[in-house]
């Protein structure tokens, strides 16, 4: 009796210790579950807002087109869609250039720039170009290269929303540029709003751009139409930067 007693009680022991052991168990797979949780959440959300570092170097642009300024004018029309061809990363490379590159030792650009202040960024979302990663980047005129800001195609996105019931068409476009001003390089002058040069400026950088699409037979079209915010937010800018124009570029799929 006192033996089968003092099994049951040592069966009984036995059998807490295992359940004491299978809990402790399952608490450490609970925080480590936990743990892994988080610190992939954590790097999820870090890569998110951090700003990617990679740089694409572009080549040298051309300054040998065949086509003249004139002929450029005479074919310039907005083209609103495009075909499914991807652009090439020297086109990439001759649009920033026309847009903003530099084009003398002192920095001065293609584009014209009030009192020489340079007011003006350009980003290029990349969506479909050859040998380039689609993602967001940003134009360095100095060093003539693109660094990242943030990986993947994100046209679709930014012109996810129909404008009167309609698709966005520039949601097919392979790549497009966005001009911004930073106002407070311009307005130095104490007492003097000179905003308005800005926009000037993202008029003359975007027409240079405009007729360097039609020089290498591609087609563009000037939209100041935009969510502002969405725009901001896919380019991370801060207050003091303002997204002004928005040049989708593709092949022609329509007749000019
Ligand atoms: C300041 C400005 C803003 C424009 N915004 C848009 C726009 O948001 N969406 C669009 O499809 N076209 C836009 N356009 C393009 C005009 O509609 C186009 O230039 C006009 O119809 C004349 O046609 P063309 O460019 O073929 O000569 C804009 C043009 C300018 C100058």
């Amino acid at each position: 009796m006192t033996d089968l007693y003092q099994l049951f009680i040592y069966g009984f022991f036995k059998q807490s210790n295992l359940v004491r052991s299978m809990k402790k168990i399952a608490m450490i797979a609970i925080v480590i579950g936990l743990t892994v949780f988080f610190t992939a959440t954590m790097a999820q959300s870090d890569s998110s807002n951090q700003k990617a570092t990679d740089v694409i170097t572009l080549q040298e642009p051309r300054i040998d087109g065949k086509m003249s300024v004139e002929n450029a004018l005479m074919q310039r029309r907005s083209i609103r869609s495009f075909t499914k061809e991807p652009l090439t990363l020297a086109e990439i490379s001759q649009l920033c250039w026309a847009a903003q590159g530099v084009t003398d030792d002192k920095g001065h650009r293609t584009s014209p720039s009030a009192m020489a202040t340079y007011p003006l960024e350009l980003y290029l979302l990349a969506g479909n170009v050859t040998d380039l990663p689609s993602g967001v980047y940003h134009y360095s005129p100095q060093d003539h290269n693109l660094t990242a800001i943030a990986q993947g195609n994100k046209i679709p996105e930014l012109f996810s929303s129909s404008m009167g019931g309609k698709e966005d068409w520039r949601k097919s476009a392979p790549a497009v540029f966005i001009v911004t001003g930073v106002f407070e390089r311009m307005n130095k002058i104490p007492g003097q709003d000179l905003s308005r040069f800005v926009y000037v400026e993202a008029g003359t950088a975007s027409e240079n751009l405009l007729l360097e699409v039609v020089s290498l037979g591609l087609g563009s079209t000037y939209t100041a139409g935009f969510d502002e915010n969405k725009t901001r937010e896919y380019l991370r800018l801060d207050s003091g930067e303002t997204p002004i124009a928005i040049l989708p570029v593709g092949h022609k799929a329509e007749a000019a």
